[in-house]
């Protein structure tokens, strides 16, 4: 491709952002002011392949702004400044003399760090999927979470959870995660899970959780206007300093292969990856769909994902906003429950469905 045709796909990106970022009404307003900026879109020709552009671009001006850089743009980022912050239809000039200002800070964190947000909330998919498996697994079960940046779904089982009026987890956890269940019968019961056997994370770059700079990095990559997401992370980042869990450090197809024979033979693996295919670069996506198959060849593999619907599990059409699995006997997705992407809420599937059910089929 060449340079004009990036920009031109980099300009297209953030014209059609906009529902991405739903949530916040700033990043929404700055996906319109980029998108004409060419001076500004140049700063992503720097990024590392596969990495989502504008993510990255805001991730890198808000860990300037976190890290206490005094600009005028500080006014508009309510995690900054707290509520009220400045009207974000006034913002986009002042976005771009930033970018201009501190134009090699934000081109050196767009070429070497990687979109790792880790979203707490999505934990509650993994807690879902775990439920289920109780019912269709004798013995343990170990966990390996693929693109697990900081490792924080890792602790399924260490945290509180409140789905609908429905609460069940550790009830004295230092982590509540709430999610609203939009169903006309009860939330489902996810409180009784098999026995974990192993937790495992595998990322291109582990984040670690006790330096102060990449976890304002993870900060960074939460919208300004998430007060309650930022408060999960931070509490997440506690429970992950009182009991680490193992991540290694590589890319998924080299990793995994290993990872599967290390594990013990003939006992049941969940595999869980969530926003993390996505940025896989489209020519390795094969091979990485191969190296998590890898981790069944010594036993009973289950593989649960939360992609969007241009990245699914081997190119299958799993169902668009749904969180997708399959059991060891075939590689076809089965839906498991609808979800929001960053699991605000949760609905049965085409509204009636019992969850439960679903699960057990897929098993
Ligand atoms: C957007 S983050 C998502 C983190 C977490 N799964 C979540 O949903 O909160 C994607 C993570 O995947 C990792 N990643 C991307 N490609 C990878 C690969 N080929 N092998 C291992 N990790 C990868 C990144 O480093 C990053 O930490």
């Amino acid at each position: 491709m060449t340079r004009a045709e990036e920009l031109t796909e980099l300009a297209g990106h953030f014209r059609q952002s906009g529902d991405t970022f739903k949530a916040s009404p700033l990043y929404r307003a700055l996906c319109e002011v980029v998108a004409d900026d060419e001076l500004t879109l140049e700063l992503l020709l720097h990024r590392r392949p596969g990495q989502q552009p504008s993510f990255l671009l805001f991730g890198a001006v808000h860990h300037l702004l976190l890290s206490g850089v005094e600009h005028d743009l500080r006014d508009f980022y309510p995690s900054v400044v707290g509520t009220p912050a400045r009207d974000p239809a006034a913002a986009g000039a002042v976005f771009l003399d930033f970018c201009r200002s501190y134009r090699t800070q934000v081109e050196e964190l767009i070429a070497t760090r990687l979109v790792q947000s880790n979203v707490v909330r999505r934990v509650l998919a993994l807690r879902f999927a775990l439920a289920a498996l109780r019912d269709v697994v004798d013995g343990p079960v170990h966990l390996v979470e693929v693109g697990a940046s900081a490792g924080l779904h890792l602790h399924v089982d260490r945290y509180r959870y409140r789905l609908g009026g429905r609460v069940f987890g550790s009830p004295d956890a230092r982590v509540t995660v709430e999610s609203e269940w939009r169903g006309d019968g009860p939330a489902p019961d996810l409180t009784h899970l098999p026995e974990i056997g192993s937790r495992t994370g595998v990322d291109l770059h582990p984040v670690d959780v006790l330096d102060p700079d990449q976890r304002r990095w993870l900060r960074a990559l939460i919208w300004p206007e998430d007060r309650s997401a930022a408060g999960l992370l931070d509490a997440a980042l506690e429970q992950a300093v009182a009991e680490p869990v193992r991540i290694i450090a590589g890319d998924a197809v080299d990793v995994c292969p290993d990872l599967g024979r290390q594990l013990p033979p003939g006992e049941a693996r969940l595999v869980f990856h969530s926003a993390t295919r996505m940025h896989v670069p489209a020519e390795r996506r094969a091979a990485f769909d191969k190296a998590v198959d890898s981790i069944g060849d010594g036993g009973p593999l289950y593989h649960l994902w939360l992609e969007p619907a241009f990245a699914p599990h081997h190119g299958e059409g799993a169902e668009e906003g749904c969180l997708a699995w399959h059991g060891p006997e075939s590689t076809r997705p089965v839906s498991l429950v609808r979800v929001d992407g960053h699991l605000r809420w949760m609905a049965p599937l085409n509204g009636a469905e019992p969850p439960r059910r679903a699960a057990r089929k897929a098993a």
